[in-house]
């Protein structure tokens, strides 16, 4: 009897599984004991969590000696990423002079510039340096309490953004000519966000009354002055003003006559010279007075 029972179950079995496959016939889940609740996995496992914190060592995502570079006035972002840090409290520490900048979140340094930065379950330890300035520069320990704690180191450089106008640092124009200034920033590490021209010591950047065109483009780092007729009123100390960088001055010469051979200002040795050059002007211009 029980054999037969059993038989029974396989053709039901068999036949619900064609008529499955045919696609037609619907089968209640009451008909199929087979798959009882009581069949699901009851064995349950720890979180994936718990088995990395307990099989995977501590260990720095960030590369030791890591170079950030950063300009002067910028933020700098010095990031010390750790895996599986567990119960470990991360330092920072200037090691010029051994400084203890951070503990966990805190900052131990008077330099209220320095700040860890750490979001919750995030395994950075970033270290925030605002208003970078030179002296910032060197290397910086980011160290995690262990026995023994272990460090990884970063290099901060500091680089001065500065304003560069391009040619010699005099130009000589005569009335009616264009007057094209260029000037890029350069050994920047993040782009101005604007950039004033000074004529003498008017800002000189809307003057378009004036006949004077600036254009800007903070993320090339460019920035041109253009007067298509200049006139002698143009004539003065144009300094170029990125918000960020060191600024840089070029002074225009607008006379009228002749252009004297000393006063070709095109060849780049021409910087060189520039003593001798300007006891030339010198006597140019007198002798035109
Ligand atoms: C599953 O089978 C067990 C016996 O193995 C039974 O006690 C339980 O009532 C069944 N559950 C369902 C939902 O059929
Ligand atoms: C990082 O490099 C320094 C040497 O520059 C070494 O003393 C230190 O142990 C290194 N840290 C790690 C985690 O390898
Ligand atoms: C200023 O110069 C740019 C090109 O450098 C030009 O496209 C623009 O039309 C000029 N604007 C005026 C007001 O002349
Ligand atoms: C031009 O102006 C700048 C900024 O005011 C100043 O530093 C520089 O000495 C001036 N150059 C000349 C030649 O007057």
């Amino acid at each position: 009897m029980e054999g037969q029972r059993c038989l029974c179950i396989v053709v039901f079995l068999v036949h619900t599984a064609i008529g499955a496959g045919e696609g037609s016939t619907q089968t209640p889940s009451t008909e199929r004991p087979e798959l009882n609740d009581s069949n699901e996995l009851t064995v349950s496992f720890p979180p994936l969590e718990d088995i990395y914190t307990s099989t995977l060592e501590k260990h720095f995502a960030t590369e030791n000696n890591t170079l950030v570079t950063s300009q002067i006035g910028s933020t700098a972002l010095l990031p010390c990423v750790i895996r599986n840090i567990g119960d470990g409290i991360v330092s920072w520490i200037r090691r010029k002079d051994y400084h203890l900048l951070t503990v966990g979140l805190t900052t131990y340094s008077s330099d209220q510039r320095f700040q860890a930065i750490h979001l919750q379950h995030s395994e950075d330890w970033t270290l925030k340096v605002r208003f970078v300035q030179k002296r910032d520069a060197g290397i910086y320990e980011c160290q995690v309490s262990s026995h023994p704690p272990t460090s990884i180191f970063l290099h901060l450089d500091v680089v001065e953004a500065r304003a560069q106008i391009s040619g010699p640092t005099e130009k000589y124009l005569k009335p009616g000519s264009t007057l094209r200034l260029q000037c890029s920033v350069v050994q920047t590490t993040e782009a101005p966000a604007f950039v004033f021209w000074y004529h003498n010591s008017r800002m000189i950047n809307y003057d378009v009354e004036r006949g004077i065109n600036v254009t800007t483009d903070t993320e090339q780092r460019l920035s041109d002055l253009l007067i298509p007729a200049a006139s002698v009123s143009h004539a003065g100390n144009y300094t170029c003003v990125p918000n960020n960088a060191v600024p840089a001055s070029i002074y225009v010469h607008i006379f009228n006559g002749e252009n004297p051979a000393a006063m070709q200002s095109s060849s780049p040795s021409y910087i060189h010279l520039n003593i001798l050059h300007s006891l030339y002007t010198t006597i140019a211009f007198n002798m035109l007075r």
